[in-house]
């Protein structure tokens, strides 16, 4: 989604710095981009569509100390340069950058047509400028201005003002993150998420919902939207490096990723046992407990019911958050809700959390990003430690959610220091499974079925949330059609798909459902599929067999990994970018 970034203080480079920062947000997947900066009493405005990352943003201006940029996922408008943001007033001395949707922007822009106003895009966003505008007409005050405008919106926003009569950098936001960077030697960033500026600073401050921020770069003042009180905000140390931001030797990030499991899944499993316990306690004690999240994360949490279902005995509910809402008929205030989610932003999500915290519930989250809205918002939290993930295809997030909720299974079937050992190992085989000749027969598989029209995934078990996440992460990437399918329940439709040559993966394991997986394999090749297993151990339904270590109970973990690589090799074969899929963006953080 869109990307923010904002910066005043005694830097000169400021553009520059901006460009860097939005090259360091593109991650999170966009189609255009600006910047808008001061220079004397002017504001200088540069937008374009496409890409930044060819942009050197000492050649667009000269020293400057004040700049604000945007990346643009479009919502309202095309992919055009005057629907990119920074948007401005018609004098050009106020511009603003915006996150989220403003629900009642027709009715604003109808009042500010009608007063006059002329518009240049069809975004939303474009009548913030002009809101202000006309708000600075009865207070001289540009941070007054501002919050009188957000007063008047519906809707999740993040918004970065400036003014050319102000030294002074503006932000606020309801539901969409934005996070202040503090420089040692003086200086504050404002960016909707850390990578922006981490190189500058770790030290930083979360703005909450319905909060504005005004800084000159020497001091920052951060207050109730709707009251103008003062709220004073903890300064707080993020443990993510720049480096571990970066992909290194790497030629996209989805890789780097991948091979980053060979320790990130040990680090998912280094938590509390105290903690452990006390959150398995809740789950003992609640009357009812659920799970929810979206997509990949959303697989995590099927996982994480049949990891709760069979290793600990413990019934818990599955909804994607997007549908959570149509089930708060069984939320009492002895219910627990456990979300997982990478961002930490994802705005169906924060959502559920509403849900749930209506009827009196508890929210634990299971998250990756440290301070982020999710992790601040929920009862306890526990981070999976993944490091950065900018990859928009989850890949080592999933395998941290997994890890963490087969260990609260563990933990409440009485056995952390058990959980704790199985995962380890897992860990260990991972290291050794993801060779540099484990990836090349992977390629290989990749160039054989890359012309592929269809392909489908069966499982079963814990497997089968894998096969569907498997679907997620092909068809997310390579932009095939991938579909994945509970091995059982082929024969009631799906088979009616395969045709002869139709790759079809078998993920399985080595526990009790094993022949019958086998049995679903052996349809599928008998109506023509190619059947490519993923297992510990062979079979003759195999037409290619990769060979996974045999995890127990932390098979899924295992038998994702070779799925992540062969979407992202299918990606390459097909000619497409791995770290840039068709259409889609890295944190949701609109519904
Ligand atoms: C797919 C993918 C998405 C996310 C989903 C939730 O590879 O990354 O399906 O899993 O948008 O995002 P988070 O985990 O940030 O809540």
């Amino acid at each position: 989604m869109c990307g923010i970034f904002g910066y005043v203080g005694p830097r000169k480079d400021a553009v520059e710095m901006a460009v860097e920062g939005l090259k360091s947000l593109e991650y999170r997947g966009y189609d255009s981009w600006g910047v808008a900066w001061k220079e004397s009493q002017f504001l200088n405005v540069h937008k374009e569509t496409g890409k930044i990352s060819g942009i050197d943003g000492k050649t667009l201006a000269g020293e400057c100390s004040l700049v604000i940029g945007h990346t643009r996922w479009a919502t309202h408008g095309g992919v055009t340069v005057a629907n990119a943001h920074p948007h401005l007033n018609a004098d050009r001395t106020i511009a603003v950058v915006h996150n989220g949707i403003i629900e009642n922007y027709q009715e604003l822009r109808d009042e500010l047509k009608a007063k006059g106003h002329v518009f240049l895009s069809q975004t939303d966003s474009e009548i913030i400028p002009h809101l202000i505008d006309e708000e600075l007409k009865t207070t001289g005050d540009f941070a007054h201005a501002v919050r009188r405008t957000c007063l008047r919106f519906q809707g999740r926003y993040a918004i970065v003002a400036v003014h050319t009569k102000s030294e002074s950098i503006v932000a606020a936001r309801t539901g969409s993150p934005l996070i202040i960077g503090k420089e040692k030697g003086g200086g504050y960033f404002i960016a909707s998420d850390t990578p922006a500026f981490l190189k500058h600073t770790r030290t930083v401050q979360y703005l909450d919902d319905g909060e504005m921020a005004v800084t000159d770069g020497r001091s920052i003042l951060i207050s109730d939207i709707a009251t103008g009180e003062e709220r004073l905000k903890r300064e707080i140390e993020i443990r993510w490096t720049a480096d571990e931001a970066q992909k290194g030797d790497f030629a996209h990030f989805m890789i780097k990723e991948i091979m980053d499991q060979k320790e990130s899944v040990a680090r998912a499993v280094n938590q509390s046992d105290e903690e452990i316990l006390t959150l398995a306690d809740a789950i003992r004690n609640a009357k009812g407990t659920f799970l929810s999240g979206c997509g990949t994360a959303g697989m995590a949490c099927r996982a994480g019911e049949y990891f709760l279902s069979i290793v600990a005995h413990k019934h818990v509910n599955f909804a994607p958050a997007s549908e959570f809402k149509l089930f708060h008929g069984f939320l009492q205030p002895e219910s627990l809700l456990i979300v997982v989610s990478q961002s930490g932003e994802t705005a169906d999500v924060l959502e559920a959390m509403q849900v749930a915290k209506s009827a009196g519930a508890k929210v634990l989250s299971i998250v990756n990003v440290q301070g982020s809205s999710i992790d601040r918002a929920s009862d306890y939290t526990l981070r999976i430690n993944a490091g950065p993930e900018r990859a928009v295809a989850s890949t080592k997030a999933l395998t941290g959610q997994l890890a963490v909720l087969l260990l609260i299974a563990y933990a409440l079937d009485g056995g952390v220091a058990q959980g704790k050992k199985v995962l380890l190992e897992t860990a260990a085989q991972i290291n050794d499974m993801l060779n540099p000749r484990y990836v090349v027969f992977l390629k290989e598989i990749a160039e054989r079925i890359k012309d592929s029209k269809d392909l489908y995934i069966i499982g079963k078990g814990w497997n089968y949330p894998m096969a569907m996440e498997s679907a997620i992460k092909i068809q997310e990437v390579s932009n095939i059609h991938a579909e994945g399918f509970a091995a059982g329940e082929l024969k009631h439709g799906p088979i009616g798909l395969v045709e002869e040559g139709t790759p079809c993966i078998v993920l399985a394991g080595s526990d009790e459902v094993l022949p019958d997986i086998i049995s679903n394999a052996v349809q599928l090749k008998a109506r023509g599929g190619f059947i490519i297993g993923v297992s510990p151990v062979n079979n003759e339904a195999f037409d290619v067999w990769i060979k996974v270590p045999d995890a127990g109970t932390a098979q899924p973990i295992v038998n994702i990994i070779p799925v992540q690589v062969l979407a992202y090799e299918l990606a390459l074969a097909r000619g497409k970018d791995p770290d840039m899929p068709r259409n889609l963006a890295k944190s949701v953080t609109v519904k």
